[in-house]
């Protein structure tokens, strides 16, 4: 008689902390046992295969609203096959606010948009204009809605915010109990580069990076963790690009801040020579901070050794290449200024991850699912039903062929944009199934998942991101609405 309605036989069972053989035993989409001789009513046969949590990707953009109209072409559809394609099973992607607007209609209409995906998901707001009644009213609201960790940009027109404005954002985090992740750029010092280098005739894609060097990255890392520190509010920096970026974090992390970092895959194989291929060429690869060189590549993998970088999400930002609404919206001679930032990642990210660090011998693969999967699921308040294989988890499983060595072609990461920026790529480790709450979703490449069958992932308070309590002279300035 069977105890359980699937059982995955016979694989290396890889959590956070182990790996060892076992069956796991599925019932009602969760995780009910994991142990030897399981009968179930179906059996997917994984002897040889790894199997992993499926992957949560932490930070995504998929049908995101633009401030000139119109929505981010991946949509909640492509970006779910991509993702399950790629091993993938949760996402946390965004709702943005736009300058004079609330965020509250904008949630209510990512919702209605999320409803079609095919993986569970979460958002991050994201503010934009810290005005009274975002941070005082509607900020509380979100949060208690399950949308528990706020995004702001130091750059970016028109997105970034000042330093009071982050401040007062810190703040009403602080108040509501929700993480804040922030994208550290100097927005001052992009500009005046970025005229400097338009009035010298330097237009191309490559001078993205030429735009933007480290240290206009280490500068906006130091300042948000100092912000952060006075307020006493737990952040999370995202896509840090290099070693001496993730060094500030170190440093907050010895003095014991609650502050985390995130990196990419981009960081690991992208470089800012990439941007100097012919014509326009560059711009499929040109995303912020940009890609650095290999010694950078190199050095945050010691980084992510040592736990300082401890989440490593896609920021999948898709824009076409060959289409007139993507890179090239402001045509192919548009100054690099111009055109659209960011890169694809949804269906790449683990396999990339796998192939540079597990079959490279930089990491082993409880780190690995540690860095794709526990990890952001512990820090976005998903864990442990994210995240890892135990008992009462859901059955979120990536089932792994660590030996399968697959040239990356943009079909085979089934999202919507017509490149990836890894075409051509070698990796060693492919997802051969991906199973979400106890439901094969994809089999050797083929997603058969019933659009709207993702859910929703309201995240309720948590410790791990609870203030520390020390404030300058015992003085607690987020208790004020100013
Ligand atoms: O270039 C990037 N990373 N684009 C996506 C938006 C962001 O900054 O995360
Ligand atoms: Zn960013
Ligand atoms: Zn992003």
């Amino acid at each position: 008689m069977a105890d359980y309605d699937l059982v995955i036989a016979g694989g290396t069972v890889v959590t956070p902390a182990d790996m060892f053989v076992a069956d796991i035993g599925v019932a009602d989409g969760r995780i009910a046992a994991v142990g030897l001789n399981l009968r179930g009513q179906r059996t997917v046969d994984a002897h040889g295969l790894l199997v992993m949590p499926g992957g949560v990707d932490s930070h995504c953009h998929i049908e995101q609203l633009q401030q000139g109209g119109g929505a981010d072409e991946e949509n909640f559809i492509t970006g779910s096959t991509s993702a399950l394609a790629g091993g993938t099973t949760s996402v946390i992607t965004f709702s943005t606010q736009f300058k004079g607007h609330g965020i509250l209609a904008p949630l209510a209409e990512y919702r209605r948009r999320a409803a079609k995906a095919m993986v569970d998901y979460s958002f991050h707001q994201i503010i934009t204009d810290a005005s009274d009644e975002v941070i005082f009213n509607e900020v509380p609201r979100v949060v208690a809605a399950g949308v528990r960790s706020l995004k702001v940009f130091l750059t970016y027109d028109p997105l970034h915010l000042d330093d009071r404005q982050f401040l007062r954002v810190l703040a009403a985090a602080r108040r509501t109990g929700a993480l804040v992740t922030v994208h550290c750029e100097n927005y001052e010092a992009i500009r005046w580069r970025t005229a400097a280098l338009l009035a010298d005739g330097k237009v191309a894609p490559k001078y993205h990076a030429w735009s933007r060097p480290s240290m206009i990255e280490r500068e906006a890392t130091h300042r948000a963790i100092a912000l952060a520190e006075m307020v006493d509010q737990p952040i999370q920096i995202f896509h840090v690009s290099c070693p001496e970026v993730a060094e500030e974090i170190a440093r907050a992390q010895a003095r014991g801040l609650k502050v985390w970092g995130e990196t990419c895959p981009q960081y690991f194989v992208l470089s800012a020579d990439d941007m100097d291929r012919p014509g326009f060429e560059g711009a499929k690869f040109m995303c912020s901070p940009a890609p650095r060189d290999a010694a950078a590549s190199e050095g945050l993998w010691k980084l992510v050794r040592d736990g300082v970088l401890d989440v490593c999400s896609s920021d999948h930002s898709g824009w076409s290449y060959d289409t007139p609404v993507g890179k090239r919206v402001h045509g192919l001679d548009a100054p690099f200024r111009d055109i659209p930032n960011g890169v694809p990642g949804l269906g790449s990210r683990l396999p990339i991850l796998f192939s540079e660090g597990v079959s490279k011998g930089r990491i082993d693969p409880c780190a690995f699912v540690r860095l794709v999967a526990t990890n952001p699921a512990r820090l976005f308040g998903l864990y442990p039903r994210k995240g890892t294989i135990a008992p009462g988890a859901d059955a979120d499983l990536v089932l792994w062929d660590p030996n399968r060595t697959v040239t990356i072609t943009n079909s085979l990461l089934q999202h919507i944009i017509d490149y990836t920026p890894y075409e051509g790529l070698e990796v060693t480790g492919w997802p051969v199934s991906t199973i979400r709450r106890g439901e094969v979703v994809m089999k050797d490449g083929i997603v058969q998942a019933e659009p709207g069958s993702g859910q929703f992932l309201a995240r309720a308070a948590y410790d791990l991101i609870k203030p520390t309590g020390n404030v300058p002279f015992g003085f607690d300035a987020s208790a004020f609405l100013v």
